[in-house]
C-alpha cells in the first residue's frame, strides 16, 4: 500500500455538537457518561451568537454548542438536523498545510486557517467540509496552554460526578445518501490519503427487512477510523434511511467509545440512565459457538446484554445506546477490543434485529 504522508493526524481532536439546550445537554454527558467539565464560552465570555461547553474523558473531548440568537447558522442547523454532530475535529501539527494539502485535493474550504490568540497563546484553526452539513476542522494547538482555545475560560463547577472509564474515539460512523458511499469512501481516500480498511457487502449486513453497505476508511496511523454506510434495499426501511429522513441528509451515525474494562463502564452507565439498544435473549444462545473462548464471564455479559464478536486478529465487546435525542439519529457506541480490528460485523445481523424491534415500536419500519 502506498504511504501517503500530505496529511499527518495525531488524533480526533474534539467532537462538536450542535444541540437545542447546551446547558441542559452538557450536564446529560456529565451525569450520564461521566465526562469532566473543561471548558466554557458564552455571553460571560464575550460570545454573543453561543454558548459552548468542553467536556472531556480520558482523550475524548465533547464540545456541546447552541444558538443564542436565531440568525445563527448554529440556530438554523438545529432546525433542520436536530441535535446533532456539526465538527469532527482532527488534531495535526499544521493547519494550514492540512488546509491547503486538503483544498488542493477538491476539498471544499469551510475555513480558511485562521490563528486565534489569548494568553495562553496561539491555537491555528482551519477547516474543509464533508459529507451533509459536517465539517472537519484541522486544529493546531501545539502553542496553546490554556484550558481549551481562545474564547473560552475554565469550567469548574462542584458538580463532577466520576467518569466510567472511556478512553478515546475508537471510530465514527457517518450515514451517507443511497448509492453516495463510494463516493464519500474516494473522497476519504483522495482528499485526505485515507485508505480503505475493510469491507462488507450488503449480503453481510442484512436482515429479512434492513440492508446497508459499509467501507471502512483510515488514516496512516489508524488513529481515525471513519466507517461510511449507505443504505441497501430490503423489505421495509433500514435504520440508515430512517436516520437520513430524521436528519435530513447525511451525518455522523455514532461515535464509538474505547474502554478497556466494559463490564464496568456499561454497567456504571446503565445505572446513569443511559439506555441501550436491547439485545434479545437468543443472541446468548449462539454466540459462545461463534466467538469461542473469552476472558469474559459469559453470564456477566448476558445480564448486562454486552455483544460480542470474533475476527483473525481476536475478539471485541461492544453495546450501543439509543440515540441520544427525540429524532432517531445519533447514538453511541461502547467498544473494548481484545485483539480484534474490526467492527462487529457478526454482531449487525443480532443488531439490526434488536434495531427494528425498536423501529417497529416507532412505527418507522
Ligand atoms: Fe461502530
Amino acid at each position: 500500500m502506498e504511504q501517503k504522508n500530505f496529511l499527518p493526524l495525531k488524533g480526533t481532536d474534539y467532537v462538536e455538537f450542535y444541540v437545542g439546550n447546551a446547558k441542559q445537554a452538557a450536564h446529560y454527558y456529565q451525569s450520564a457518561f461521566g465526562f469532566q467539565p473543561v471548558a466554557y464560552a458564552g455571553l460571560e465570555t464575550g460570545m454573543k451568537d453561543r454558548a459552548s461547553y468542553v467536556l472531556r474523558q480520558g482523550k475524548i473531548t465533547f464540545v456541546i454548542t447552541t444558538a443564542l440568537i436565531p440568525e445563527s447558522p448554529i440556530a438554523e442547523h438545529h432546525k433542520i438536523h436536530g441535535d446533532g454532530i456539526k465538527t469532527i475535529a482532527l488534531w495535526v501539527d499544521d493547519a494550514r498545510k492540512a488546509w491547503k494539502e486538503t483544498t488542493d485535493r477538491g476539498a471544499r474550504s469551510y475555513m480558511e486557517p485562521k490563528p486565534i490568540i489569548d494568553e495562553y497563546g496561539e491555537v491555528i484553526l482551519s477547516g474543509i467540509h464533508t459529507y451533509g452539513d459536517t465539517v472537519h476542522v484541522f486544529v493546531d494547538r501545539k502553542n496553546y496552554f490554556g484550558p481549551f482555545m481562545p474564547g473560552f475560560r475554565k469550567w469548574d463547577p462542584e458538580y463532577k460526578p466520576s467518569d466510567v472509564g472511556l478512553q478515546f474515539v475508537d471510530h465514527i460512523v457517518g450515514n451517507v445518501g443511497w448509492g453516495e458511499m463510494n463516493k464519500w469512501v474516494a473522497f476519504y481516500g483522495k482528499v485526505l490519503g485515507f485508505e480503505q480498511l475493510i469491507s462488507f457487502d450488503d449480503k453481510d449486513i442484512s436482515t429479512d427487512y434492513t440492508a446497508l453497505m459499509s467501507k471502512v476508511m483510515v488514516n496512516n496511523n489508524m488513529r481515525i477510523k471513519f466507517p461510511i454506510n449507505e443504505p441497501a434495499e430490503g423489505k421495509k426501511k433500514s435504520q440508515i434511511e430512517e436516520y437520513i429522513e430524521f436528519y435530513r441528509g447525511s451525518g455522523a451515525q455514532h461515535v464509538a467509545m474505547a474502554t478497556d474494562n466494559i463490564i464496568k463502564t456499561i454497567g456504571e452507565l446503565k445505572k446513569r440512565g443511559v439506555e441501550f439498544l436491547h439485545v434479545p435473549d437468543t443472541y446468548y444462545e449462539s454466540v459462545i459457538d461463534r466467538v469461542k473462548e473469552i476472558d469474559e464471564d459469559i453470564e456477566i455479559l448476558k445480564k448486562l446484554r454486552i455483544l460480542i464478536d470474533r475476527d483473525e486478529d481476536g475478539y471485541l465487546l461492544q453495546l450501543f445506546t439509543k440515540p441520544v435525542e427525540d429524532r432517531p439519529t445519533v447514538f453511541f457506541e461502547i467498544i473494548q477490543r481484545k485483539g480484534a480490528k474490526s467492527f462487529g460485523k457478526g454482531n449487525f445481523k443480532a443488531l439490526f434485529e434488536a434495531i427494528e424491534l425498536e423501529q417497529s415500536n416507532r412505527g418507522t419500519l
